[in-house]
């Protein structure tokens, strides 16, 4: 069955390349990310990890742990790392699960048979600290996410979790916010002393609140 915003993200044991993972408590009281990739050796596989390795700054940055899958076994995973050191001029730094016996896929859909009956297509799923998936992404082998976005997203995510705004198009952050609509213009003065512009009743944008 497929897993929906506000779901807890199922819980699972894994073998990955840095030992058995036990997916919650692994993630104790951070964010996670859980993304799938195709297959090991291909590609764009191997500049998404690349790019993820590099990253790992940005999301430790954000209190989140990042953890990649594939229906791939832990040799061809460990093999294939080297390659995505080579060519990436990178260190992979977070664990890959070997899912081949499609154990986590299954549990979290990542095989969309009429796609790709076999592989998984490019997951992400995005889980906050009380283990409840916040953002899903579904792409296909051919097109390559931009994990930038995904930060981007998790910024978005963590600011709208403890704040009563939400972000607009493009937004990132240090930009405006928009203040969500269950709020009163008198709750909104008090909540936002920086103050806030009425565009429309339902439309008000208020400076970033935590910056
Ligand atoms: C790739 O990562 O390059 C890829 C993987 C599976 C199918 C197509 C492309």
């Amino acid at each position: 069955m497929a897993v929906r915003l506000g779901d807890i993200a199922p819980d699972f044991k894994a073998e990955t390349t840095e030992g058995e993972v036990s997916f919650h408590d692994w993630l104790g009281d951070k964010w996670g990310v859980l993304f799938s990739h195709p297959a090991d050796f291909t590609p764009v596989c191997t500049t998404e990890l690349g790019m993820v390795s590099k990253l790992k700054g940005e999301f430790d940055k954000r209190n989140t742990k990042v953890i990649g899958l594939s229906v791939d076994p832990l040799d061809s995973h460990k093999k294939w790392i080297n390659d995505i050191n080579e060519t990436q001029n990178t260190t992979v730094n977070f664990p890959m699960i070997a899912d081949d016996d499609k154990n986590v896929s299954t549990l979290y859909d990542m095989i969309h048979p009429n796609a790709n009956d076999k592989l998984t297509v490019r997951s992400v799923f995005i889980v906050g600290p009380d283990k409840k998936v916040k953002l899903t992404l579904t792409y296909p082998a051919s097109t390559g996410r931009d994990f930038n976005e995904i930060l981007r997203a998790i910024d978005s995510l963590q600011l709208t979790a403890k704040y009563s705004v939400a972000t607009p198009v493009n937004w990132k952050d240090g930009d405006d916010c928009i203040i969500i609509n269950s709020i009163s213009d008198e709750d909104a003065e008090k909540k936002f002393p920086k103050g806030f512009t009425k565009v429309k009743p339902y439309l008000r944008t208020t400076p970033q609140p935590n910056k």
